[in-house]
């Protein structure tokens, strides 16, 4: 049968018509025959809605793409393709405690590469290498394309912890950055190119190009002030210290805040909370009105309010990268894979976050050699950070999510580290069941 088959697992998610809007306009040459969105029973509301609203977007599309709704996720990977993966284990109530807990102790939360983010892997991964067994079985050749955050700790534990070399996660901070550089300096997107490198929500734009002129230093020069032009929805933007961007020298993404303005952003956070509320709090209503959109029948195209999500163009890196490995087009994307040496100063088996050459077998990382010395302690800082908290993830070792806990540059002492993962194992509890091993 010719065609191609896409499994989403977490179908029901707000982000999924971005996708489906991908999908669509790539159709011609990125022939999809079946998109099947898979959910849980407590997702099937939502999966009906969007999965109504899919259908109606294909139709008035006018492209033959079949849609498939299903709360069977076996059934749905049987011979797939490409499966891709955004899924909220805990839903958004996970997340609220995620950025609410710390917050309490005078640390930021972060869904990613915070506390938030190392608890939000340790609900995640054990769920993504169940995805990873049942691939195994059911469509050994496919792509697994994660989503899911925190998206470079869960590509780290596939990549350590499960026999899947055919993996990739997939970010929209670096599209988000090249749109924001190409605001800042005037010119369409097309023709900016940046040198990205690190690892996910920690990548660094080492030069930036546009038409093939290294302009890193004029961009560098813009991004002082009150705010720097650069940044996603769902993180404030606050310029950089004029001199200390000039010092660093490349372009920071817009997580470094969290690392390099971490009283400020605190500060705001806590206000925050205050006023609206956390940001997961903010999503969830911003969710429930997107759901309302979702529901009108006569709607068949992507609502402009999901663009006010941070995960906004996500689709647009998804779809490109699919094309690009359907077509082996052999074009320059970045995304997270194994390193294979491409960072010097990373383990070969870890993930990073960097540029590629897509082809039909898969990513190939262009070499990048060491990092620079300023910017290398902390990615190598986040990168044990992810390895720790991917084996906690794994095993349940009360003792290695400590380790992870405490060396994460946003938590300050041991101390509070421990009341902080104390609280929010009890928390998450009813997530987190190879903590909780009934005694035999
Ligand atoms: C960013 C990140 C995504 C993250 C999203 C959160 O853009 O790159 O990894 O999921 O923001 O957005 P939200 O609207 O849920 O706060």
């Amino acid at each position: 049968m010719s065609g191609i088959k896409i499994v989403t697992i977490g179908g029901g998610s707000s982000y999924t018509p971005e996708l489906v809007e991908g999908f669509i306009k790539r159709y011609y040459e990125l022939p999809v025959r079946e998109l099947w969105l898979v959910d849980i029973p407590a997702g099937q509301k939502k999966l009906e809605i969007v999965g109504a609203l899919a259908k109606r977007m294909v139709e008035k599309a006018g492209v033959p793409i079949e849609i498939h709704l299903t709360l069977d996720r076996r059934k749905a990977l049987e011979g797939a393709d490409f499966v891709t993966t955004q899924i909220r284990v805990g839903l958004l109530d996970a997340r609220i405690k995620d950025e609410k807990i710390p917050l309490k102790y005078g640390v930021i939360g972060q869904e990613t590469n915070g506390p938030g983010g190392l608890f939000k892997g340790l609900r995640t991964i054990p769920v993504i290498m169940d995805i990873c067994r049942d691939m195994e079985e059911l469509c050994p050749d496919a792509w697994l394309i994660n989503f899911t955050n925190p998206a470079g700790m869960v590509t780290e534990a596939v990549l350590r912890h499960t026999n899947r070399k055919k993996v990739i996660g997939l970010c929209n901070v670096p599209i988000g950055m090249k749109m924001g550089v190409a605001s800042v300096m005037g010119v369409d997107e097309s023709r900016v190119h940046i040198d990205f490198a690190g690892l996910n929500h920690m990548v660094f734009g080492l030069g930036v190009y546009v038409d093939g002129e290294n302009v890193t230093s004029q961009l560098i020069d813009k991004l002082s002030g009150e705010q720097s032009g650069i940044t996603m929805n769902n993180i404030l933007d606050l310029g950089w210290d004029k001199d200390f961007i000039k010092a660093l020298g490349i372009l920071p993404c817009p997580y470094h805040r969290y690392y390099y303005q971490t009283r400020t952003m605190l500060e705001h956070e806590l206000e925050e909370a205050q006023k609206t509320g956390t940001r997961a709090e903010v999503v969830k209503k911003v969710e429930e009105e997107l759901f309302e959109l979702y529901k009108d029948p006569d709607l068949s195209i992507k609502p402009p309010q999901l663009e006010k999500r941070g995960g906004a163009y996500y689709s647009e890196a998804a779809c490109n990268l699919i094309y690009s490995i359907y077509n082996d087009k052999r074009d320059i994307q970045p995304v997270n894979v194994r390193n294979n040496g491409a960072i010097a100063s990373i383990p070969d088996d870890s993930a990073v976050e960097v540029n590629c050459v897509i082809t039909r077998e898969g990513p190939i990382p262009l070499a990048v050699g060491d990092l620079p010395v300023p910017v290398r302690g902390l990615v190598q800082q986040i990168k044990s950070f992810e390895r720790v908290a991917a084996e906690a993830a794994v095993t349940g070792d009360y003792l290695q999510a400590l380790l992870a806990m405490t060396i994460n540059p946003l938590v300050s002492t041991d101390a509070i580290a421990k009341k902080i993962l104390d609280e929010m194992l009890e928390a998450h509890k009813d997530y987190l069941p190879q903590f909780f091993k009934p005694v035999s």
